[in-house]
């Protein structure tokens, strides 16, 4: 059996910065109320049309330098994503193809803002049974596209954002290693936060009366999912501790997928863990789903908030309901 690691990591937002005062200027909101609610002060949007391939490209060519390989040592790519720029094929196949790695199988998965964590696990199983060596994982949103950016659509709009994350996981020759990752999930709740209609694609599967009742954009019971999201992450938190005999003193850093910073206060709270573990980077790029994660890792990284040989806990909660945690040596 063999171990994996992160060996790389990449990030990219568009240089596009979307205030909370630019978005008052669109809907009936506020920056206080964005920022009372949310942490969030900023986030990115792209200026014309853009898929989540060619967003995704500049991280992923990120993630191989750092690695220290080739991209021709690309075993596997893997794509998470809630925003495919179409309905089929998905967009690890256009990444594919940007990157000139043809023959190198590719994969979608979608489980929305867990999708990073679970990447990893299904990357980990891979490298653990010798079958790959280097795998590309990203996270990537282009939210902007399908946002309802009217007062009509304000609760969801003012959260999220552009951007893309990218890990090389490979097999571990050294001490760095994903020690173990955790996946959940519950269906039940599949509709407390969805998009009901595929966005920018036409079918006989869409009637123009769904159009007319704005069923493409996305739909949120903020209640439900913060009572969950504030229960479901202490305990995906705490089963990577567990699981690991590993003490919350012996973490150097907690990244959460960043949601919404009254959840990150909330589950820093239930944990008992000082807000500084609790990495949080929502208030310049607002919730990027799938890319969240990687993003503020590359953060942290850069802030020296983590360095070699540190213990990690990488955490999610969103739609599905889905929930995962990856407990990392770096
Ligand atoms: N600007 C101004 N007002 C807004 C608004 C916005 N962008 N969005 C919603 N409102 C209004 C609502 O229309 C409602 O008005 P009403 O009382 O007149 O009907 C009011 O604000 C609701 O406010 P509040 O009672 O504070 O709502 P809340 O406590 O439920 O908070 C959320 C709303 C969305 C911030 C909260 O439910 C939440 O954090 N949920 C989790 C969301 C999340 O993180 N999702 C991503 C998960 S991956």
């Amino acid at each position: 059996m063999y171990r994996s690691k992160i060996a790389g990591l990449g990030g990219y937002v568009p240089e596009n910065v979307v205030t909370n005062f630019a978005l008052e200027k669109m809907m009936n909101t506020s920056n206080e109320w964005i920022i009372e609610r949310t942490g969030i002060h900023e986030r990115r949007f792209v200026t014309q049309p853009c898929g989540c391939a060619e967003l995704a490209l500049p991280a992923c060519h990120d993630a191989i330098r750092d690695a220290g390989i080739q991209k021709e040592n690309i075993d596997l790519i893997i794509v998470a994503t809630i925003t495919p720029e179409h309905q089929a094929p998905g967009t690890s196949s256009f990444l594919q193809a940007l990157l000139e790695l043809t023959l190198v199988p590719t994969l979608d998965i979608r489980v929305q803002c867990s999708g990073f964590i679970y990447g990893m696990s299904i990357a980990d199983q891979f490298i653990k049974t010798g079958h790959y060596q280097n795998i590309l994982l990203v996270g990537v949103e282009v939210q902007s596209a399908g946002l309802n950016l009217t007062t009509e659509g304000r609760d969801i709009a003012v959260l999220f954002g552009d951007g893309a994350g990218a890990a090389i996981i490979s097999r571990s020759d050294d001490d760095s290693e994903i020690i173990s990752t955790h996946l959940f999930a519950d269906g039940t709740h599949a509709k407390d936060l969805w998009v009901e209609v595929p966005i920018g694609y036409e079918s006989p599967r869409i009637s123009k009366e769904m159009l007319d009742e704005h069923r493409q954009y996305p739909y949120m019971n903020g209640r439900q999912v913060f009572k969950n999201a504030v229960i479901r992450f202490p305990e995906v938190v705490i089963a990577a501790l567990e699981a690991n005999q590993w003490a919350k003193e012996d973490i150097k850093l907690v990244i959460p997928h960043q949601a919404n910073m009254r959840i990150t206060e909330a589950i820093t709270k239930r944990l008992d863990l000082p807000l500084e573990k609790v990495y949080s980077n929502i208030h310049r790029y607002g919730n990027t789903t799938a890319a969240s994660i990687p993003l503020a890792m590359v953060d942290a990284r850069k802030e020296g908030k983590f360095g070699k040989g540190d213990k990690l806990i990488l955490a999610a909660f969103g739609s599905g309901f889905t929930w995962a945690s990856a407990a990392v040596i770096w």
